[in-house]
């Protein structure tokens, strides 16, 4: 019996135990969906390439979905859903400018499509982080200093450029999904994308700045492995205070990376 027809059977059941213990519905049709290995919103899920001319409604999904709710973002404050942040949207514009990008689109509708997730992909070179980091002195918003800070001086710190021999990496830098569409598959899917747009264009590194545990759990299952790690409460301030006081269940940044072997044939067939 499929996933449909058997979640609405188990919900109902009047001795289902899950309406003494409080748990939401929600939750548990997200865990019948994914032990089913089912996913409603595939009937009507695209996966397409993200252009320029796309950026006003990333950033809008971007406003809602991810500005507010990404660990780090959460911790330092850095704006209200839905509210615009313009120091984080140029970064992701600046991604998206890289044609790297790939997005979820509903498509409900004939005619009437929206974008339910996004990867954004960016193309990182030598130098890129440093100069990041310098220009980070000229930025007015104290949040974003905060989170980029800690970032870029990771990444400087544990610098996979000095560990490879590459001129360039892929490198994942935003990953969001609806909060109304997550536990579907869909960041597992935009994330195994990604990994075929590098290979298609012939990078032979990834890497990724992962934030939180789930984030974290979905790069390790696509074959990233942890470079370095930074426990949120170990980045302080003078005074030995936590700069970004970060929810649990994310205790740490994680800088992972995929490299792509010459040979490697896994996910050759993936198309867009
Ligand atoms: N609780 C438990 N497990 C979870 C949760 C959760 N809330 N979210 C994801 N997972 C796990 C699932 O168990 C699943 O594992 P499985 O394949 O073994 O079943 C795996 O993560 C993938 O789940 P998806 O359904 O593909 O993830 P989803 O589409 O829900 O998106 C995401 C996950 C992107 C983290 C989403 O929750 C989100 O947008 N969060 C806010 C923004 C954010 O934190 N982004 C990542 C920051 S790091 C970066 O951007 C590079």
């Amino acid at each position: 019996m499929g996933f449909k027809r058997l979640a609405p059977r188990i919900l109902n059941h009047p001795g289902f135990r899950g309406r003494a213990t409080g748990i939401p519905r929600s939750k548990i049709f997200i865990t019948i969906r994914r032990r089913f290995g089912d996913c409603s919103g595939c009937d009507t899920m695209e996966y397409q390439m993200i252009a320029p001319e796309h950026s006003e409604q990333v950033l809008e999904h971007l406003r809602r979905n991810f500005f507010a709710d990404e660990p780090l973002n959460k911790a330092a404050g850095l704006c209200q859903n839905g509210s615009s942040c313009p120091a984080l949207e140029a970064h992701c514009a600046e991604a998206i400018q890289h044609r790297m990008s790939v997005m979820a689109v509903d498509a409900k509708e004939k005619g009437a499509c929206k974008i339910v997730g996004v990867v954004l992909n960016g193309i990182l070179k030598p130098g890129d982080t440093a100069k990041a980091l310098s220009k980070l002195d000229c930025n007015d918003d104290a949040d974003f200093r905060k989170i980029f800070d800690l970032l870029h001086r990771h990444n400087l710190k544990h610098n996979l450029f000095e560990h490879f021999d590459v001129d360039c990496m892929f490198d994942v830098r935003i990953l969001s999904v609806d909060s109304c569409y997550r536990g579907q598959g869909i960041a597992n899917e935009l994330v195994k994308r990604s990994v075929a747009v590098a290979r298609k264009n012939g990078f032979r590194l990834l890497k990724a700045d992962a934030t939180g545990i789930f984030s974290q759990k979905i790069f390790r299952s696509h074959g990233f492995e942890v470079f370095s790690e930074q426990p949120y409460i170990k980045y302080t301030d003078e005074d030995g205070k936590v700069i970004l006081p970060v929810e649990a269940p994310h205790i740490k940044l994680q800088q992972l990376y995929k490299a792509i072997c010459a040979g490697d044939q896994d996910e050759k067939k993936q198309s867009l």
